[in-house]
């Protein structure tokens, strides 16, 4: 029960209450039984103008100031009353949003909490299957309002692996799903306060990142050719993992003989299928079982009979991979071999590279830290739209603020769409808004984020002035 149904209840009682002991006294103490009504002696005038007037002005007084108590407290109760079926309706809205969330897998990409996290996806130019960076989602409307969250929605980001989920976009969800979805999202939204203290750790881990950035290329590099040798053993491969799943089905289907631990394989099987596995490994590089005849859990909690089984479906699975490499072999050799060139003249030319030297002198009078806070925050909070590849990895990122899903803003560009420092900044805090106008000749597709809830002043200026500080030929 809420507490305007309470207040109501306890009001009409003690109205009721009230009108009930009135009217015992209204009653007259029925002096004389015998006569009727309308005949009985009454009070007199005395009696009538003191005592009873008294009573009834005491009542009257008393209702009276009950329903001056009860009116606004009953009117109080009746916002409450309203707010509470909003934040009901809200709730159940964002419960809604919550199915969906988990439904169309957001979590599975940005993160069950929305904290951020990564998809697979094929890079366009190096035709790699990458790890593209998913960023924070717990935190989107401290960068953008509904209306530009909707838009990403609805539409999804062509060119990267954020599929379009409204009706409009090709997706699955209906407005009311979408307003369901957006509320969410705002549930999950973190403190400012968190968002402000996470700015160290995410500058940190972009310089990381640049000082890691060989190592992590090279790393690429191996997995490349790990890849391409397995494409070439594929031809020798096929034929044995053939072989496997028809010897390992047979021996799981064969039947009679001791069976010691009542496991439902026996110990000639066990024994065998052990062997097998050992043999094959050596070519195949797949698990090697360890059956022992004298236990049904060789692995505790694991059963022996559910080990074999699964055994076999994961040769039966690798055996489909097989013959899919097999039979374009050509077509993914050719890819592969591609692939790893692109990896080979990524680390040749490290465009990502930038020389912290460089910019403290031309632009920070030869302030290190600044330069390096600068570039930091940079790739950290605009490279993934303003540096092409950023999101990708390492190895695919090109030149920084050489332009991505946002415009170039290297060599100096930022001084041809902002003329002055201070425009520039009043953008950065505010971002763009759909169909306005901004800079010299910029016109705002609502795309770009605002920064002024995310990042101190100090930083964005510090952001711009390296942006503006960069040479035409930078
Ligand atoms: C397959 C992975 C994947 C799935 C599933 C996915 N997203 Fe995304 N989403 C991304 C990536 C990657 C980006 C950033 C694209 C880029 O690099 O520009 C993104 C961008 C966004 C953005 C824009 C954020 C910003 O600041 O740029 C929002 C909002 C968003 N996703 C919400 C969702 C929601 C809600 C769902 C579930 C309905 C969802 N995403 C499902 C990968 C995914
Ligand atoms: C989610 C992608 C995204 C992020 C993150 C982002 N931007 Fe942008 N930015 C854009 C887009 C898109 C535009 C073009 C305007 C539009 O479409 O709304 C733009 C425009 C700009 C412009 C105007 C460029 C011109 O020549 O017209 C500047 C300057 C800029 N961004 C700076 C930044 C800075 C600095 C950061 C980091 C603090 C940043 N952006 C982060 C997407 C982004």
């Amino acid at each position: 029960m809420n507490s305007s149904v309470l207040i109501t209840l306890i009001a009409l009682g003690i109205v009721g209450a009230l009108a009930f002991f009135a009217a015992i006294g209204f009653r007259g103490s029925g002096k004389v039984k015998d006569y009727i009504p309308n005949q009985s002696k009454y009070r007199n005038d005395d009696e009538l103008e003191t005592k009873t007037l008294d009573k009834t002005l005491t009542v009257a007084v008393i209702v009276a100031s009950i329903l001056t108590v009860m009116i606004p407290l009953y009117y109080l109760g009746e916002q409450n009353r309203q707010e509470e079926f909003v934040e009901a309706f809200d709730e159940v809205s964002v419960e809604r949003g919550h199915h969906l969330y988990e439904e169309f897998g957001c979590g599975n990409c940005h993160g069950v909490d929305g904290s951020g996290g990564a998809a697979a996806y094929l890079e366009k130019r190096s035709g790699i299957n990458v790890t593209w960076a998913a960023p924070a989602i717990n935190n989107v409307f401290y960068r953008y309002d509904d209306e530009e969250v909707r838009y990403w929605l609805i539409y999804g980001r062509a060119n990267s692996p954020m599929p379009a989920w409204g009706l409009e976009g090709g997706g699955p969800m209906n407005d009311g799903q979408l307003d369901d979805l957006i509320e969410y999202l705002h549930h999950m939204q973190i403190s400012q306060q968190e968002e402000l203290k996470s700015i160290e750790s995410n500058i940190s881990g972009a310089l990381l990142r640049l000082e890691t950035s060989e190592l992590l290329v090279e790393n690429e590099i191996i997995q490349q050719k790990a890849l391409i040798d397995d494409i070439k053993k594929s031809p020798t491969d096929l034929p044995v993992i053939q072989k496997a799943v028809i010897d390992i089905s047979e021996l799981l289907n064969r039947e009679g003989g001791i069976d010691t631990d009542e496991d439902g394989l026996t110990d000639s099987v066990e024994i065998e299928l052990s062997t097998y596995s050992q043999n094959i490994s050596e070519i195949l590089g797949t698990s090697i079982l360890n059956l022992d005849p004298d236990n049904e859990e060789s692995v505790f909690g694991k059963k022996d009979s559910k080990v074999a089984s699964s055994y076999l479906s994961e040769l039966e699975s690798y055996l489909i991979n097989e013959t899919i490499v097999f039979e374009g072999y050509d077509k993914f050799l050719n890819d592969a071999e591609v692939g790893l060139a692109f990896l080979e003249e990524a680390l040749k030319n490290k465009l990502w590279d930038v020389s912290f030297e460089e910019i403290a002198d031309t632009t920070f009078n030869g302030d290190l830290e600044k330069a390096q806070r600068a570039v930091g925050l940079f790739n950290a909070y605009c490279a993934r739209c303003h540096t092409a590849g950023y999101s990708a990895g390492v190895a695919y990122t090109k030149k920084i603020a050489s332009g991505g899903l946002g415009p170039a803003l290297r060599a100096g560009r930022a001084n041809i769409q902002f003329k002055e420092k201070q425009d520039m900044v009043d953008f950065i805090i505010k971002g763009s808004e759909n169909g306005k106008a901004y800079g010299v000749n910029g016109v705002g597709g609502g795309k770009m984020p605002g920064f002024g809830a995310v990042l101190s002043q100090q930083d964005i200026e510090l952001i711009i002035d390296y942006l503006r500080g960069m040479g035409p030929d930078a």
